[in-house]
């Protein structure tokens, strides 16, 4: 098994190679959107939610053109949901990735745009006549994905973060919010991977799932930790943008050094689902990373 480094390498290069010819070219009409498109998504990113959909796809044996499938449809909501996160009427951000936001380079209607294209260019990625074998499998994974990105999901935890700028949410609400807004999709990006293949046990799936919940939310807790910790430089967006919004986070509420508990403390659990799975070290490795990430 090559180690953890050549492995993301490997899909790293792969996931790129697959955005890249999915998305469509500059040159083709209409140039200003295909361009934007493509500034939102190439060229940046950790590419977590591919990376997750690999690993969990190696414990169902899945073919890893079928996880190229799934991998850049989830990873494309991920960035449409940047590129709105980033708007004025959102978070109101001048920086992602190390470059200028999209509605900065381009202009608001044009982000507006590059969100809606960029969501429906995932689903018509996952719904490709004959990606899997079963129809069957290939409409559950759809059903999942729209789930995790819409009202009860993505969309909805951004909604309750909006409602949320200026008050003090309590453990609950937030854990709520965080577990909608960016741990859906993560969630989401496991169970896909581990459908993509052979047909596993539902003991499994559902410690998967509870994995997945479990490092959506270090995700967003981590995600909260680096933006009251480090610095623009590092996180290529803007730190310290959580307090000065106003916006409830796990540092607002607990402080840094109980928020980094709290991580430790998730890993541990999201660790400890894994024990029983066999092929499941590339996830265990994938978990650790997030944890102990610095951007
Ligand atoms: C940032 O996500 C927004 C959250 C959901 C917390 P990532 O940290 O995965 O952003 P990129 O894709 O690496 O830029
Ligand atoms: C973003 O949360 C969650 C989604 C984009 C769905 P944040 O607003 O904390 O993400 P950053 O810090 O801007 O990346
Ligand atoms: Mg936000
Ligand atoms: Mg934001
Ligand atoms: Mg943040």
């Amino acid at each position: 098994m090559p180690d953890f480094q050549a492995w993301t390498t490997r899909v790293l290069t792969r996931t790129e190679d697959a955005l890249q010819h999915l998305l469509p070219l500059p040159s083709i009409a209409p140039e200003r959107l295909h361009a934007a498109m493509r500034y939102a998504v190439l060229e940046g990113g950790k590419r977590v939610r591919p990376l997750l959909v690999h690993a969990a796809g190696e414990i169902a044996r899945a073919d890893a053109g079928v996880l190229d499938a799934a991998a850049c449809s989830v990873e494309l909501v991920h960035a449409y949901s940047l590129v709105h996160d980033d708007m004025p009427c959102m978070d109101d951000d001048t920086l992602r990735r190390g470059k200028p936001t999209v509605h900065v380079q381009y202009d608001d209607a044009t982000a507006l745009l590059v969100g809606d294209a960029l969501q429906t260019l995932a689903f018509q990625t996952l719904a490709r006549p004959g990606l899997l074998e079963h129809p069957g499998t290939q409409v559950e994974l759809l059903h999942d994905l729209a789930v995790a990105s819409g009202s009860r999901g993505m969309a909805g935890g951004q909604a309750i973060d909006l409602a949320s700028v200026g008050r003090q949410l309590d453990r609950a609400e937030l854990e709520f919010m965080h577990i909608h807004k960016t741990g859906a999709l993560i969630r989401c990006a496991v169970m896909m991977g581990a459908r993509c293949g052979e047909p596993l046990e539902l003991t499994t799936l559902d410690r998967l799932d509870h994995f997945g919940k479990r490092i959506g939310l270090l995700f967003q807790v981590i995600d909260d930790i680096l933006d009251a910790e480090s610095d623009t430089a590092t996180l290529g967006k803007t730190a310290g943008k959580d307090a000065a919004h106003d916006k409830p986070t796990y540092v607002s509420l607990l402080g840094l050094a109980d928020a980094r508990r709290l991580a430790d403390e998730l890993l541990d659990q999201a660790l400890e689902d894994l024990s029983a799975i066999p092929r499941s070290e590339r996830l265990a490795d994938l978990a650790r990373f997030i944890a102990r990430r610095r951007f």
